[in-house]
C-alpha cells in the first residue's frame, strides 16, 4: 500500500488516471494546508521555498489536466491559510509613525528652517527634499524575507498591527516575490492601500444591489475590505498599493528618498510617479498648488503632499519626536466645505464636566463623507457666530477631524429666530455648570463644565470611555456603547470595577453571558480581554486615568522620567520640603509646565481620586515604558545643556543624548550629572559649579558618549 501512494507520488501528471488524480490532489492539498499553516500562521516553515512552490506546481498542474476536479475548497481557490477567528497581532520589528502636520505656507517654512537649524546647515546649504502625493487610504507594512513577502500587517496603534497577510496577497499591486537579483535579505515596504473613485462608485452600487451597507468613502472602503477574515471577500474587492517608504531593512538600496523609491519600482513595487524631488520650499509650493489644482481629476483621494528630507544621512540624525520623524511633514489640504441646516443645538457633557454645543444638521457629503453633526466649540463660539437653530450654515470637514460649523449663511435666515442659550445647569445631572475663572488671568474660562463630579453619570461614563479607548487599555470588546450600557445596569461604576467583571459576574447583576445580544463565547472573550491589559505599559496607564493635560507625549514623559506608580504618587504626595522639590524635579522634564504640575496636585488632593487609582493598581501590574533606548554610558544620568554648541544644534544634542537613554533637563540641580557647556555659558555653569556637577565641554560629551 505504502509503496503504491510512493509510487503515485513519483509519477508524471500526464500517467495518472482520473482515480489516482483525486487521491494525489487531496493528498497534495493536505501538504499545501499543513505548509501554509506553518508558513503564515506559526512563522515556521517546514520546507523549503523550492519544495513548496513544486507541491502548488504539481497541484495546479493536475487541476489543469482535470478541470472538473477543481473544489471550492482547493488551495487553488484561496491564498494562504484558513482564516482564525479573528487577526492576529504583528509587532512592527520598527514603528509605524504619523506625521506632522503644516497647514499654510509659514508652516512649511518653519519646517525647512527647523531642519536647518537641527542639522545646523549653513543659510546656503541647499536641502533636497522629495514631495509625494498624500494618499488617503490606510497604511500597510510589508515584510520581504529572502524577497518573498512574508508576512503583512496594518499600522494598528504604530507598535502592534493586525496581520492581514492573507489579505494583502489578494491585491494585484503587491507582488509575492520582489523581482531583481539585488534584494535584501529582509526588507520591509510600507505604504497605502486605497481604492479609487471609480472602484468605489461600482462597489457601492453592487453592495446597494445585494442589500448589502454601502461604505461613506474609498477610504473607510478600502479598510473594511482588507480587514476581512476571509480572504475571498478582500480578493473580489479592487484594493490598491502604493510604496511610500520602509521599515525593517537589511540593507538600503541608496542614501536618498528618491534612490531607495526608484529601487522599489525596479524591484515591481508600485509607486506613485507624481513625485518632485526639489530644492527650494518655493517649488515645494509651486508642486503643491499643482497638485491641489488636480486634485478633482484624480482617480483616487489625496489630502495633501508629503515633504520628506531626501538625504537618508540626514533623516537618521533628524530621527524622531514623539510620534513623528523630524524629517518629513504633511502639508494638508484645506478642508473641504459644504451648506446646510442646523436643526438643533445638543449639548454633550465630558469626562472633564465640559459642556461641548454640538450642531445636529440636515445630513449633507462633504468630501465624500456623511455629515451630521459637526462641533460648535464651545458658547463663545456660538455668540460670536450667532449660530441660531434653523440657520443654514457652512460646515466643513477635514480627514478625521470632527466636522466644524465654520458660518452662518445671514440672508438665508429664517423669521423668528432668537438666539442661543446656553444652559447654566448640566443637561445630563442637572448640577450648576460654570466657567471657572482663570487665577493668573483673573478671565473667565472659555469652557463651562458641570460641577456634578461623581454623581454626574456622563461624567462617569465619559472617563471609562477615555480608560478603555484605544491608546490608554484598549480593551477589545469593551467600547462606548458596552461601557455605557455596563454603568446602566451598576455592573461598573470606576475603571477598577473592569478587572472584577469575571469575579463579580452574577453577583449583584445578572450574568454577562445571559445579557442580550452576549452569549457564554462572548462574555468569555471579554474576560479574556481584560485579562490580557492586567498588566499595562506605565504611560498608558497614566493616560487612561483621564487627567487634565495629561496627553499621551506628557504620559509618556512622565512615565519615563518616574518610572514606577510608586515614585510618582511619592513625589506628588512629598511635603514641606520634599514638596518643593518634587515640583522642581517635575519642572525640569523638559515638555512638563505648571499647567501639568497644577492639573496632577488638583487630581491627587481628591481623595476619592487617590482612593481610585490605589484600587486600580491594586489590580494591574505596571510595566515600565518600552522605548527604543540604546544603552550607554550616560544611560540614566541627567544632562542639562548651556550655551552655544559648535557641532551639533541643542535639538540634535537633545535628541541624541535621549536615544542613549539621558535625561534631559532644562535647568541644573544637585540631580544634574553632566552640565554640557558651550560658548557664553551663563548662570548655568556657575550654578552647576556651585553644585559640584561635572561639566563637559561639546568635544568632551560627543567623546563620552561614543559619537566624537
Ligand atoms: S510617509 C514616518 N508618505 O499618511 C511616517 N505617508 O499621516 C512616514 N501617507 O501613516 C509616512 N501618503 O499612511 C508617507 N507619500 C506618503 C504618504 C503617507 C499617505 C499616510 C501614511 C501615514 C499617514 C501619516
Amino acid at each position: 500500500m505504502a509503496k503504491r501512494k510512493e509510487a503515485l507520488r513519483e509519477q508524471s501528471v500526464d500517467d495518472l488516471s482520473k482515480d489516482e488524480a483525486v487521491e494525489e490532489l487531496a493528498h497534495l492539498a493536505g501538504e499545501i494546508d499543513t505548509h501554509d499553516e506553518a508558513y503564515y500562521r506559526d512563522d515556521a516553515p517546514i520546507v523549503s521555498d523550492a519544495a513548496y512552490d513544486a507541491l502548488r506546481q504539481r497541484h495546479k498542474a493536475l487541476e489543469a489536466r482535470f478541470p472538473d476536479l477543481v473544489s471550492a475548497s482547493s488551495p487553488s481557490q484561496r491564498v494562504g491559510a484558513a482564516p482564525s477567528e479573528k487577526f492576529a497581532k504583528i509587532t512592527h520589528a520598527k514603528a509605524m509613525l504619523s506625521l506632522d502636520n503644516a497647514f499654510d505656507a509659514d508652516d512649511v517654512h518653519d519646517f525647512v528652517a527647523r531642519v536647518r537649524r537641527f542639522l545646523a546647515l549653513d543659510t546656503d546649504e541647499p536641502i533636497a527634499l522629495v514631495a509625494e502625493p498624500k494618499l488617503d487610504g490606510l497604511s500597510a507594512s510589508l515584510r520581504y524575507e529572502g524577497g518573498r513577502l512574508k508576512h503583512g500587517a496594518t499600522r494598528g496603534d504604530g507598535r502592534v498591527g493586525e496581520d492581514v497577510t492573507r489579505n494583502l496577497m489578494t491585491v494585484p499591486d503587491i507582488p509575492q516575490r520582489l523581482a531583481g537579483k539585488r534584494v535584501p535579505d529582509v526588507f520591509e515596504i510600507r505604504g497605502e492601500v486605497f481604492m479609487s473613485h471609480a472602484d468605489f462608485s461600482a462597489l457601492n452600487a453592487r453592495q446597494e444591489a445585494e442589500d448589502k451597507p454601502t461604505f461613506a468613502n474609498p477610504r473607510n472602503a478600502a479598510a473594511g475590505s482588507l480587514r476581512q477574515l476571509d480572504p475571498s471577500i478582500t480578493e473580489a474587492r479592487p484594493l490598491r498599493f502604493y510604496a511610500h517608504g520602509w521599515g525593517d531593512a537589511s540593507a538600503v538600496p541608496g542614501t536618498t528618498q528618491t534612490d531607495v523609491l526608484t529601487a522599489l519600482e525596479g524591484w515591481g513595487v508600485p509607486v506613485n510617479s507624481q513625485r518632485q524631488r526639489v530644492e527650494s520650499v518655493d517649488a515645494l509650493l509651486a508642486f503643491y498648488a499643482e497638485l491641489m489644482g488636480q486634485r478633482a481629476q484624480l482617480p483616487y483621494d489625496i489630502d495633501g503632499v508629503v515633504y520628506k528630507v531626501d538625504r537618508l544621512d540626514w533623516q537618521e540624525r533628524l530621527g524622531f519626536v514623539s510620534r513623528s520623524p523630524r524629517w518629513a511633514v504633511a502639508h494638508k489640504f484645506p478642508p473641504e466645505q459644504a451648506m446646510t441646516v442646523l436643526e438643533r443645538i445638543d449639548i454633550q457633557v465630558g469626562r472633564t464636566g465640559a459642556l461641548t454645543p454640538v450642531a445636529k444638521l440636515v445630513p449633507i457629503t462633504v468630501g465624500g463623507v456623511v455629515v451630521s453633526n459637526a462641533t460648535l466649540h464651545n458658547e463663545d463660539e456660538i455668540a460670536r457666530k450667532d449660530v441660531r437653530p434653523g440657520d443654514t450654515v457652512i460646515i466643513q470637514r477635514a480627514g478625521d477631524v470632527i466636522p466644524q460649523v465654520v458660518s452662518v449663511v445671514m440672508d438665508k435666515r429664517p423669521p423668528g429666530t432668537e438666539p442661543f442659550q446656553f444652559p447654566d445647569r448640566c443637561p445630563v445631572c442637572d448640577s450648576l455648570a460654570v466657567r471657572e475663572t482663570d487665577p493668573l488671568t483673573g478671565r473667565a474660562d472659555v469652557v463651562r463644565r458641570c460641577t456634578g463630579g461623581l454623581i454626574c453619570p456622563a461624567q462617569a461614563i465619559e472617563r471609562l470611555r477615555h480608560f478603555v479607548s484605544r491608546n490608554a487599555f484598549d480593551i477589545e470588546g469593551l467600547g462606548a456603547k458596552q461601557v455605557a450600557a455596563f454603568w446602566e445596569e451598576g455592573r461598573l461604576r470606576t475603571p477598577a470595577d473592569i478587572f472584577r467583571l469575571e469575579r463579580l459576574d452574577g453577583q449583584d447583576t445578572g450574568p454577562l453571558a445571559d445579557k442580550e445580544g452576549w452569549g457564554t463565547q462572548s462574555a468569555a472573550n471579554l474576560f479574556r480581554a481584560i485579562e490580557e491589559r492586567r498588566t499595562i505599559a506605565f504611560d498608558r496607564f497614566l493616560y487612561g486615568l483621564g487627567i487634565r493635560h495629561i496627553g499621551q507625549t506628557t504620559a509618556r514623559l512622565l512615565a519615563g522620567h518616574f518610572e514606577t506608580p510608586d515614585r510618582l504618587l511619592a513625589a506628588l504626595g512629598a511635603e514641606g520640603q520634599h514638596k518643593e522639590e518634587a515640583q522642581a524635579d517635575l519642572l525640569a522634564i523638559d515638555g512638563i509646565g505648571q499647567a501639568v504640575l497644577n492639573a496632577l496636585d488638583s487630581f491627587f488632593a481628591e481623595p476619592h481620586n487617590r482612593d481610585a487609582v490605589a484600587d486600580l493598581l491594586s489590580e494591574l501590574t505596571i510595566e515600565p515604558i518600552e522605548n527604543d533606548i540604546e544603552e550607554s554610558a550616560v544611560t540614566g544620568k541627567t544632562v542639562v545643556f548651556t550655551g552655544k554648541l559648535e557641532r551639533l544644534s541643542r535639538n540634535e544634542a537633545k535628541a541624541q543624548a535621549e536615544t542613549l537613554g539621558a535625561k534631559v533637563a532644562g535647568s541644573v540641580s544637585a540631580k544634574t550629572d553632566y552640565l554640557v557647556a558651550g560658548a557664553d555659558a551663563g548662570s548655568k555653569l556657575t550654578k552647576a559649579k556651585d553644585l559640584g556637577v561635572t561639566v563637559l565641554t561639546e568635544d568632551a560629551w560627543l567623546k563620552l558618549i561614543g559619537r566624537a
